[in-house]
């Protein structure tokens, strides 16, 4: 299963893509109705595609709790292709995570992942990390890649998972709703936070993974709906590491112009 696929100098899972795939997702012809949800992985992709799913449904959670997500939100590998969303009038929401939170993320589902290579130490895996080396290419090459070109469009939502964290499953899908101009009434949108919450959603075998046989994903070694809380690198991080990364971020991220605030009190379920 861990066969690794390079395209434009990027590593990618060949058990879920082949060179065809990516190059057909490069040049995907978008519509102007088409949504289109852009992240780096672990950083809460499935969150928001089973709001915009729940949005789109006005709150009737049939389609989530029939179809596997990956048939109803597919993915496109773009990675850092942000011309996408200055050519076509699509709405499109850009999604980021602490990257602390999410090499954690990444490390843990390498191990349970058997398409992606076999997790090492934590030291190796984040120095893979910061060079970018890991499976879809590096963190800062594709926040930066996405975000240079894009800041005056005004059909991009920019979303932080520390942003919906701290405040209540309601505001988020109020705010995306709203920015997807798909009105709903106070009883839809009570509908679609009961069923993207992170209990509903970890046990929805639609959206948990647990589809997915054994051998692709071993189950046994941990599941996709981990943690979903901020501020999990604080259990795995050494102090040296993180001032390391730190410094790594400040001197990658400098020529940025996105403020991140990584450091927030989650809000409760
Ligand atoms: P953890 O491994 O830190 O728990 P992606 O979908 O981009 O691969 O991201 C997966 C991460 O999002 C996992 O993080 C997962 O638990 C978290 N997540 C998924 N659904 C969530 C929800 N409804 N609320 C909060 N976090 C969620």
């Amino acid at each position: 299963l861990d066969v690794t696929e390079i395209f434009e100098g990027i590593s990618f899972p060949g058990h879920l893509h082949t060179l065809e795939s990516l190059q057909f997702a490069i040049s995907f012809p978008f519509q102007d109705q088409d949504i289109l949800i852009v992240s780096y992985p672990k950083s809460g992709t499935t969150w928001v595609q089973e709001m915009v799913t729940l949005i789109c449904s006005r709150g009737d959670p049939s389609l989530t709790q029939s179809v596997p997500n990956w048939a109803r939100a597919p993915w496109l590998e773009h990675y850092y292709c942000a011309s996408v969303l200055g050519a076509a009038s699509l709405r499109s929401s850009l999604h980021f995570r602490n990257p602390k939170d999410v090499v954690v993320s990444f490390y843990h589902f390498h191990k349970m992942a058997n398409f992606l290579p076999e997790a090492e130490t934590f030291e190796e895996f984040l120095k893979k990390f910061l060079m970018g080396t890991l499976s879809y290419g590096s963190w800062f090459d594709h926040v930066k890649g996405w975000t240079c070109q894009t800041a005056t469009l005004e059909n991009l939502l920019h979303l932080t998972y520390e942003e919906m964290k701290q405040t209540t499953y309601k505001t988020n899908i109020i705010k995306v709703s709203s920015f997807l101009q798909h009105p709903l009434l106070e009883e839809e949108v009570n509908n679609c936070v009961q069923h993207c919450s992170f209990s509903s959603m970890k046990n929805n075998n639609m959206v948990n993974y647990t589809l997915v046989s054994d051998h692709i994903m071993d189950h046994s070694k941990g599941c996709f709906m981990r943690k979903g809380k901020t501020g999990d690198w604080k259990n795995l991080f050494t102090e040296e590491q993180n001032h390391y990364f730190n410094d790594f971020f400040k001197s990658n991220m400098q020529d940025c112009a996105l403020d991140f605030v990584w450091e927030v009190q989650d809000e409760e379920e």
